[in-house]
């Protein structure tokens, strides 16, 4: 932070500014005027107190008198310099990043909005208000001596953890101005790169493990089936239904691979058609009824006659409610309820109206640390449990990349010991009529 004589004192240098320059421009001439008069006094012909007078009157008037004779006057002098000024200021502010420019005793001539607001760089004070890292101040020594780009990589820990790329740029300008830059430093925030790679390779480890389990499982049978368990008939019937789950779980995650692959990338497309949720959701009742029952489950759907449309892909919104009540009926209650219930939220401040789908069960539910993260591709809440029902943790993630496109929200409710509701809102295409 400035002081407040700092900041009294940096005013009055901008506000002088020109003053100045214009004053430096008239040197030669105020020079003469003061050789004269001190001629004067000498000889006896002027008082002193007069001829002090008289050429602070002087230097006043070149300083504020404008110069309009020609190109090389004062005035014109003055207002590139200031005209200089305001265009590398603008130039600064203009990165996207933070950027700081700075002159050759390491003060912040300028700061962009960024960087004011991300390091409380302040103009006036110095580089190590913003960063004491010692590897920064390096950089600024070498791209001074060597009059070249340094980059450096930091690491900040206030306000958050993060990695930064600062890269200090030395600016030719032969003859400037004093008060202009001589160094510019840009500050890249690498974190969310980090993030995306951590993401990747996180991703690429956990389909590989996914993948390898139900193969070696595969292995290990046609092993067996060839050596020891060869002439046994009984073992090779039980085997190969093994086998043939495995094969299945296999097919099922590259299916799901595929259809996450998918979504992801047609995730900005826009939507040019539209869907009658109502319509949707009877026909994923309708799909689904046989595995409830299979689970003893009682499947129900609460919605009025009223058409529902949204602006919406069918087939992508079939998967996010399927994959909903899938959830509901593999993770619910055996025996339990699962109910589907669709309903219409008037608009409210700022937000159109929308349309709200409850998916809800009456199972174990999910406890609270887990709700934020159901959403990231192969989360589960009980990896063994999920993968006893045929669940590859890639549901969900699905799930929130169609409503990304949407536009709509996933919401989670859950308490534990009464089930979860899982609730998608979407918002509503009004006036328009669906064509299937
Ligand atoms: N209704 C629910 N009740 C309790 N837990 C749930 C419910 N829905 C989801 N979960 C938890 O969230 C996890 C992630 O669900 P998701 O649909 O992404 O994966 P999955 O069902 O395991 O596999 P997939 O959907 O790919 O077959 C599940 O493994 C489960 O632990
Ligand atoms: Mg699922």
């Amino acid at each position: 932070m400035l002081s407040r004589a700092q900041e009294i004192w940096l005013r009055l240098g901008e506000r002088f500014e020109p003053a100045v320059a214009r004053l430096l421009a008239r040197r030669a001439e105020l020079a003469v005027a003061a050789a004269l008069t001190a001629i004067f006094v000498i000889a006896g012909g002027l008082s002193p107190r007069v001829a002090t007078l008289g050429l602070m009157a002087a230097a006043v008037l070149a300083a504020w008198w404008p110069n309009d004779s020609g190109t090389g006057g004062a005035r014109a002098l003055a207002q590139t310099a200031t005209d200089g000024d305001r265009l590398w200021r603008m130039v600064i502010d203009a990165v996207p990043e933070p950027a700081v420019a700075l002159n050759s005793h390491g003060q912040i001539v300028h700061a962009n909005p960024q960087a004011e607001e991300q390091f409380r760089a302040r103009r006036g004070g110095h580089l190590a208000s913003m960063s004491r890292a010692p590897e920064l101040l390096a950089a600024v020594e070498d791209a001074l001596q060597l009059r070249r780009a340094c980059a450096v990589e930091l690491q900040a820990r206030v306000p958050v953890e993060r990695r930064l790329l600062a890269t200090v740029v030395p600016l030719e300008h032969a003859g400037a101005a004093p008060g202009t830059p001589t160094l510019m430093i840009t500050f890249r925030d690498l974190t969310e790169q980090d993030r995306l790679a951590r993401m990747r390779a996180d991703f690429v480890a956990n389909a590989s493990h996914e993948l390898r389990t139900p193969l070696a499982s595969l292995k290990g049978y046609v092993e067996t089936l060839q050596g020891s368990a060869k002439d046994d008939a009984a073992a090779r019937e039980r085997f190969l239904k093994i086998m043939s789950e495995q094969a299945e779980r296999m097919s099922r995650l590259v299916d799901d691979l595929l259809s996450l692959s998918r979504v992801e990338m047609r995730e900005y497309l826009p939507l040019s058609e539209e869907a009658d949720l109502g319509s949707v959701l009877t026909e994923v009742a309708q799909t689904l009824e046989p595995l409830a029952r299979r689970a003893g489950v009682t499947l129900t759907l609460s919605r009025s006659d009223e058409e529902a449309v949204v602006r919406g892909d069918r087939d992508e919104l079939m998967q996010v409610f399927q994959n909903l009540v899938q959830n509901a009926i593999k993770y619910g209650r055996s025996g339990g309820k699962v109910e589907m219930r669709l309903t219409r939220e008037a608009a409210a401040s700022g937000r159109p109206e929308r349309y709200r789908v409850d998916v809800t069960d009456d199972g174990p539910g999910i406890a609270p640390q887990h709700l934020p993260r159901l959403t990231e591709r192969f989360y589960r809440v009980n990896v063994a449990a999920s993968r006893e029902k045929g669940g590859t943790g890639l549901g969900l993630a699905i799930v929130k990349h169609i409503l990304n496109r949407h536009r709509g929200e996933l919401a989670i409710t859950s308490k534990l010991g009464h089930g979860s509701t899982f609730s998608v809102l979407l918002p509503s295409a009004p006036d328009q009529v669906v064509h299937s």
